[in-house]
């Protein structure tokens, strides 16, 4: 949506847009389209006008803001630091997209984080990547954008499968992702204590996948064998013959206990041996009860994943998401429509792959980053010096932006109010992503159809703040 097409829309206790006027010019220019998806949207009236003089704590000594910030703020509470009130409002940023182009950081993206932690307003990050321990992608992400997040507001992909450790701590999984060692790092790290590869699988037993040969230090040394059927006596090694001749003749019959059985499968993030994957994955997905090299005679009765096969769970569904490249890329959704479509050729279209996804736009995930927001509110401004009777006023509204419509966007207008404590989610599109006006026009009550579409972060933040009754100096 380019300038031209910008409709400006005024409306009692809005101001008319003004600029955050900033180094770069991105601010420059406002273009915000508003869709009326909830009148409740406009409720707040405009507070009464103040002057602020401004500090990054509740006492009254009188700082210069940080460089980013050139303008002040005119907050509807008070003037100055102390009489500050808890702000009843927080934001929950996607990255790629909307703050970085892969390690880039966006326009305006530092800029915009430094004014909200100036005026205390507290913000997560909540994204679909992934492949990381949530302390260095942290880490890094300070670096980028000059912030001070920590992991209490910063919530990936695979974050809320900690949530699963009750049920899967003790079993043994199967992990693949970018990396496969830095997936079992992150897992490990979450506290699942039987973590197991493709490449470990590869590694134990290479006719798995006959395409390829098997690096030296691809995989390691499984926890348990693979099971494989008794070896008919012509395709004994000399060796084994001896054994077996000891055993009575016939190759003891090996106990299915005694062999790798997979519990549960975990995608962290954009899988990169999508062969190899694709086909462990569909052999436990066959399999008897999760044993590797198993066969389940039930699938020739139809009863598909009916056999105590391993739980298949996915960080988040993202088919496309916005990286350096001008056209938006493959992301993990791609590798689950893959396995999907292969699985609707192995059951002949007899059973759909039973599955479970998280991640935006799933529920699970917005009420994971609900909590984390809530806690981390309460956290974070009581270190700033606000009392717990002004915290206690609650987080009444949650502002999501984002690039992505199908999960950004319909994450937040999925979840707008029904979360626990009915907070609103307010869905505020960018245009540095995915999103394209031109392929993705979304009518009237569709769940992909943004409250409000912003040329950028800084210019989406800005609205909001108007929204709120902030009007700028
Ligand atoms: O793989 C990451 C991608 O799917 C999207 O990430 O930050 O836009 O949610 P994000
Ligand atoms: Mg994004």
């Amino acid at each position: 949506m380019g300038a031209s097409s910008l409709r400006l829309l005024t409306r009692p206790g809005v101001l008319s847009c003004c600029s955050l006027s900033t180094k770069t010019s991105t601010f420059a220019t406002p273009a915000i389209l508003i869709n009326k998806r909830s009148p409740s949207l406009f409720r707040r009236p405009p507070p009464p006008l103040s002057v602020v003089s401004t500090r990054g704590f509740k006492d009254d000594a009188l700082v210069k803001p940080p460089s980013q910030i050139s303008k002040r703020w005119i907050r509807p509470d008070a003037s100055c630091p102390s009489e500050w009130e808890a702000p009843s409002f927080a934001f929950a940023f996607d990255i790629d997209g909307v703050l970085l182009h892969e390690r880039s950081p966006l326009p305006g993206a530092a800029q915009t984080l430094a004014l909200l932690d100036y005026y205390h307003i507290p913000f997560i990050l909540l994204t679909n990547g992934g492949g990381k321990f949530e302390t260095d992608r942290v880490a890094e992400l300070n670096e980028k954008l000059g912030a001070s997040m920590t992991t209490e507001n910063f919530c990936q992909s695979h974050t809320p499968f900690q949530e699963l450790l009750p049920e899967y701590a003790d079993k043994t999984i199967l992990v693949t992702g970018s990396d496969y060692e830095k997936c079992r790092e992150i897992m490990e790290g979450y506290g699942f204590r039987s973590v197991v590869t493709p490449g470990d699988i590869f590694r134990a037993a290479p006719e798995v996948f006959p395409f390829d040969t098997i690096g030296e230090d691809y995989g390691k040394p499984l926890p348990k064998p693979l099971w494989a059927p008794p070896k008919k006596k012509d395709a004994m090694t000399a060796h084994e013959k001896v054994l077996t001749t000891e055993q009575g003749g016939e190759e003891e019959e090996k106990k299915l206990e005694d062999h790798l059985k997979i519990d549960a499968m975990f995608v962290l993030n954009d899988p990169r041996d999508w062969a190899l994957d694709v086909q462990v994955f569909m052999d436990l997905l066959q399999s008897k009860q999760g044993y590797v090299g198993t066969y389940s005679e039930e699938n020739n009765r139809g009863n598909w994943q009916g056999d105590g096969q391993p739980k298949l769970f996915f960080s988040n569904s993202d088919l496309i998401w916005a990286a350096k490249y001008h056209l938006p890329r493959f992301g993990q959704g791609a590798f689950q429509h893959a396995l999907v479509g292969i699985w609707k050729e192995v059951t002949e279209g007899r059973a759909e792959l039973k599955r479970t996804s998280f991640g935006k736009p799933h529920r699970e995930t917005y009420e994971y980053a609900e909590e984390m927001l809530v806690r981390h509110r309460q956290e974070w401004l009581k270190e700033k010096g606000y009392g717990e009777g002004d915290i206690k006023g609650g987080l009444k509204r949650v502002y999501m932006v984002g690039d992505n419509p199908e999960s950004d966007i319909a994450g937040a207008n999925d979840y707008d109010g029904k979360g626990r404590y009915g907070t609103e989610w307010v869905s505020l599109l960018v245009e540095t992503g995915v999103y394209d006006a031109t392929r993705m026009n979304f009518r009237e009550g569709d769940v992909r159809r943004a409250d409000v579409v912003s040329g950028n972060v800084a210019e989406a933040v800005k609205w909001a703040l108007k929204n709120e009754g902030w009007r700028d100096g």
